[in-house]
């Protein structure tokens, strides 16, 4: 049956036409995810092609890439390594069971990963996002105890305006009210520290800011409360990304990274944004000198070609599973996807680049070019923080009155408008541009922003 056009795309099919793409005949059937479907079917932002530092979108305008897609394209877009070994590997063997099974390129990206992660962290458990790696961390935490002989070890605590995923354990630890209040109870026996945003005392920080190690000290207290006999994990990003990057104070992780040693208590990061080079290092853990006992990553793991997540882990926790009879599974989880191939292809060709290009230490330059950028907005209307790390950088607004969140989504709108990808959170714009950025590209960015934040008030 033939549909009509609808009408919010009769312009972009005109559009579409002249530069060789298809379009949908309507916008209807697609629920998009984490979007305000309403606002963009009216006024829909469709790309088309994607090479570089730049997206095309349908009317053919290219559209500088300030946020890495969605903070996973760290080595630019089309990159040559990771379509070739996308196309090859989805013509030589497109799925192989991951129980009982395997394939070689598996064990030799876990290898690959294992090479430029923090020293003993010599496990990878595969999965297919951040949020089922997350998922899959706090089960490992959980089971790790409970083979040992701790099985009372069960609760999980996590960090007020932490992001893990959307799955339910991720959204239990996680402390974003608007994604948890709408869910039911999520997991039960989860417990929160508190947040290091201290706008009063840490405004427009350079980096790390000074204050608030002593906040880590929240462990004490939810030890003294529950025990910590009863305490299996504390997960916390190293750096909080989709709450509006929060950079962790000087000493905090230090600090958090001693009281779980002495408790007895796992300690997870959340790497799904930081790892990968966005902070100078491959993983954040080498950035702040603190290894966690696991580490949860996805995104820029295959440069976002190909969805996948895996969890890095220490591996004495590995090796407490390796018990029993020999002929039965050590732990009952995973993915009819984990170690995907087509995904692990990617990753290999993902990792390839970023080393023979030195991405992952890029930020560590980089960064101060953006950070010089970011910090020039300090003094634009509205503008009540600015913060940055490596190759990420948050502009914090003033909300309008009674509107939370609506300004940052109108200096977005018109960032694209004028040819920028920016993302917001709440009323902070997130910057997260791919490692190879040039000093040109981060004049735009800054430049396009500031314009927009003087012209949205
Ligand atoms: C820190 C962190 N953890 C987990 C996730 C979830 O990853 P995914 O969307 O791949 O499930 C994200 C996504 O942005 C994230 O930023």
């Amino acid at each position: 049956m033939n549909k009509a056009i609808d009408p919010a795309l009769m312009h972009a099919a005109e559009a579409a036409h002249s530069t060789g793409s298809t379009l949908p005949a309507s916008l209807s059937a697609y629920w998009m995810p984490f979007t305000a479907n309403r606002q963009f079917k009216q006024s829909p932002r469709l790309l088309v092609r994607a090479e570089g530092m730049h997206y095309e979108d349908v009317h053919g305008r290219r559209i500088l890439d300030g946020v890495a897609g969605l903070w996973c394209v760290n080595a630019g877009h089309g990159r040559p390594r990771i379509v070739q070994a996308i196309q090859q590997q989805a013509a030589r063997m497109d799925f192989c069971p991951p129980f009982q099974m395997a394939h070689p390129k598996a064990f030799e990206l876990a290898e690959r990963l294992v090479q430029i992660a923090p020293a003993g962290l010599g496990k990878v458990f595969f999965a297919n996002s951040g949020s089922e790696a997350v998922d899959t961390a706090l089960k490992m935490a959980l089971a790790y105890h409970r083979v040992r002989g701790e099985g009372t070890r069960t609760r999980l605590i996590g960090r007020e305006r932490g992001y893990h995923g959307v799955n339910f354990g991720g959204i239990s630890v996680g402390g974003m009210v608007g994604n948890r209040k709408t869910f039911g109870l999520g997991v039960a026996g989860v417990d929160h520290l508190r947040h290091t945003h201290d706008l009063q005392r840490n405004a427009f920080s350079n980096g790390q800011p000074a204050y608030g190690a002593e906040l880590a000290d929240d462990l004490e207290r939810l030890v003294a409360l529950h025990d910590a006999s009863n305490i299996a994990a504390v997960i916390v990003e190293p750096v909080a990304g989709s709450t509006g990057v929060l950079v962790p104070p000087q000493g905090y992780l230090q600090r958090l990274r001693e009281l779980c040693t002495l408790h007895g208590i796992l300690l997870i990061f959340d790497e799904v944004i930081t790892g990968f080079g966005r902070t100078g290092q491959a993983f954040a853990a080498q950035t702040f000198g603190v290894v966690p006992d696991l580490l949860v990553c996805a995104k820029g793991l295959t440069n976002g070609a190909v969805p996948m997540g895996a969890v890095l882990v220490r591996d004495g926790i590995h090796d407490a599973f390796m018990t029993g009879p020999e002929h039965l599974i050590e732990f009952p989880h995973g993915y009819t996807y984990s170690a995907h191939p087509l995904a692990c292809a990617a990753g290999l060709g993902t990792l390839d680049t970023y080393a023979e290009e030195g991405l992952l230490t890029r930020a560590a330059t980089m960064g101060k070019t953006l950070a010089d950028g970011v910090h020039s907005l300090k003094g634009e209307p509205g503008v009540i923080d600015v913060r940055n790390i490596g190759l990420v950088g948050g502009i914090e607004l003033t909300p309008r009155p009674g509107e939370p969140a609506r300004r940052a989504f109108d200096v977005f709108l018109d960032c694209y408008d004028k040819g920028v990808l920016v993302r917001t959170t709440g009323d902070t714009i997130a910057l997260s541009p791919p490692l190879i950025i040039e000093p040109s590209h981060v004049d735009q960015l800054i430049e396009t922003l500031r314009g927009a934040i003087r012209r949205v008030q």
